[in-house]
């Protein structure tokens, strides 16, 4: 079903239906086909967008910068260099913007900044992450998801970690707008706040999905098609979380022994960076600190034939290209 998503914000999935996410979808798997058989999608030529970084990105800035080459877009990277938020406020900084811009992407801190953004700048905003959400990940999760198993209806995806923050929020807002079997694993104090899980519910409903929060690791691998997980520490956490963060989540480690207790056609899925083994520079100091060779995830099971992390980052750039390509129009 097409959907016309001109003009819209996109901050968080909340404000999607199920239909427009599936409309999101569709659209990145046909740009995807496209990209493959070198054929031309350079539908927004002329335009241009600003890429706001307050936090380190690898894929979110490479996602926007090649998806927006593609379309024909000019983008600038704003980070260190600029005034936001330190001489100038967002609702100055953005009513610059807006001026000289068809959009802006934002990853840094809290909602309300990316909010503001598209309160006072007047065009189409991005969120490339905040402490609380993560919406284009979502979108290139569901379309791996997709990938694999030709359906997202059904689906028991298993979450391990710290479901307080954007990732884990995220997912409970994705599967419950389309319909997938969302199980938190953790222990209790990282479960997702109440009333966002009651929101969740209420999606539920219509989509036929469920959210079920768990301590339990066999309760909650049984007949699981996915096994997700994210780092302890999230970016804009201060070191001192370290210490009880891995001492609440090591028994939460997914290792081969978590693995196993998934369905033997079970997926390993992780939003990315990862530290599956302790060669990196912050992975070596905390790894050395507390010692430990692992973190959120074992490097057999990341290595593995089940992990299809890197599909879930090349989609990244597919389906952040589809929500630019329809909230910039739809002339595609
Ligand atoms: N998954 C993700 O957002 O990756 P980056 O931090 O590299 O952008
Ligand atoms: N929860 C992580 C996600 C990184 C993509 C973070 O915020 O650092």
């Amino acid at each position: 079903m097409a959907c016309d998503l001109k003009g819209r914000n996109f901050l968080t999935l909340k404000d999607f239906s199920s239909e427009e996410i599936s409309f999101m979808l569709d659209l990145a798997a046909d740009l995807k086909e496209k990209k493959k058989k070198g054929i031309p999608v350079d539908i927004h030529r002329g335009k241009n967008i600003a890429l706001i970084f307050e936090k380190t990105s690898t894929r979110t800035r490479c996602a926007f910068e090649v998806a927006a080459h593609d379309l024909g877009i000019c983008t600038t990277y704003l980070a260190e260099g600029s005034q936001i938020g330190k001489k100038e406020s967002i609702a100055d900084s953005a009513r610059v913007l807006g001026r000289m811009f068809d959009g802006i992407e934002y990853r840094g801190y809290g909602q309300q900044i990316v909010e503001d953004l598209a309160k006072y700048s007047g065009v189409v905003v991005w969120n490339g992450l905040t402490d609380e959400y993560h919406p284009t990940q979502m979108l290139a999760d569901m379309l791996t998801i997709r990938e694999k198993f030709g359906k997202l209806k059904g689906i028991k995806l298993v979450y391990f970690g710290d479901a307080r923050f954007n990732i884990g929020n995220s997912l409970c807002i994705v599967c419950s707008k389309l319909g997938l079997d969302l199980v938190i694993c953790g222990p209790q104090k990282y479960f997702p706040a109440q009333s966002l899980v009651s929101e969740c519910n209420d999606w539920c409903k219509q989509s036929g999905g469920s959210i079920t929060l768990t301590e339990d690791i066999d309760v909650a691998c049984k007949d699981a098609d996915v096994i997700y997980t994210d780092v302890w520490v999230s970016m804009g956490e201060p070191d001192e979380v370290w210490a009880e963060r891995i001492a609440d989540l090591k028994p939460y480690q997914v290792n081969a022994d978590v693995m196993k207790k998934a369905k033997p056609t079970a997926i390993f899925m992780h939003d990315l960076p990862s530290f599956h083994n302790l060669e990196t520079k912050i992975g070596k100091e905390v790894g050395e600190k507390f010692g430990l060779t692992a973190m959120e995830v074992t490097d057999d099971v990341f290595e593995s034939a089940q992990s299809v992390v890197f599909d879930e980052a090349e989609n990244r750039m597919h389906t952040i290209k589809a929500v630019i390509a329809a909230t910039l129009g739809n002339n595609f």
